[in-house]
């Protein structure tokens, strides 16, 4: 089986992916994590060194790669994968269960107050300018989001009723 999480920063894709893999013995996979094995390199020094186009052309390759040679992983992406050179179209895919965590705007802002240093992309902004940032960006992602299989929504749950609901669709 094929299961795809994805959803924004900070929602926690990689911790869930954990868990999940844990409770059904499917093994699971970091897509940034991937990326920096294979780069030999840091998100954050992969953003400051060649850019974020760079990174966007990696990403799409290795996820490409990734997911027609696996057949049978549990994959967390970064959150902005969906979102561009349509890897949105591999998340239907014949056999890949898409699964879109999603997050309010005041839930996603909570949680990487405190976490924006290795976020490249969140990493300069103030407290006050990273919610209108995630609603701005949250809006504009929303699309490629929704290409996904299904939707579990997040706020308010546990870890362990969240894998529950998960286990359930799959
Ligand atoms: C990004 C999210 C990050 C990482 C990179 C870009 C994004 O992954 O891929 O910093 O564009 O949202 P996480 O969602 O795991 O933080």
């Amino acid at each position: 089986m094929k299961i795809i999480l994805l959803g924004y920063m900070g929602v926690g894709k990689t911790s869930l992916s954990k868990k999940l893999s844990k409770k059904s013995g499917i093994p699971c996979f970091d897509l940034d994590e991937i990326i920096e094995k294979s780069e030999n390199s840091s998100i954050s020094s992969i953003f400051k060194d060649r850019g974020e186009v760079y990174f966007r052309k990696i990403e799409h390759q290795l996820f490409k790669d990734f997911i027609e040679k696996e057949e049978n992983f549990i994959l967390s992406l970064g959150g902005g994968t969906p979102c561009y050179a349509n890897n949105h179209l591999l998340l239907q895919n014949e056999g890949v269960v898409s699964i879109y965590l999603k997050a309010s705007i005041d839930n996603l802002t909570a949680k990487l107050k405190d976490k924006r240093a290795k976020r490249p992309l969140i990493k300069n902004l103030s407290e006050d300018e990273l919610h209108e940032y995630i609603a701005k960006h949250l809006f504009d992602r929303n699309y490629y989001y929704q290409k996904s299989k299904f939707t579990v929504v997040v706020n308010g749950k546990s870890k362990k009723e969240i894998v529950k609901e998960i286990l359930q669709l799959i």
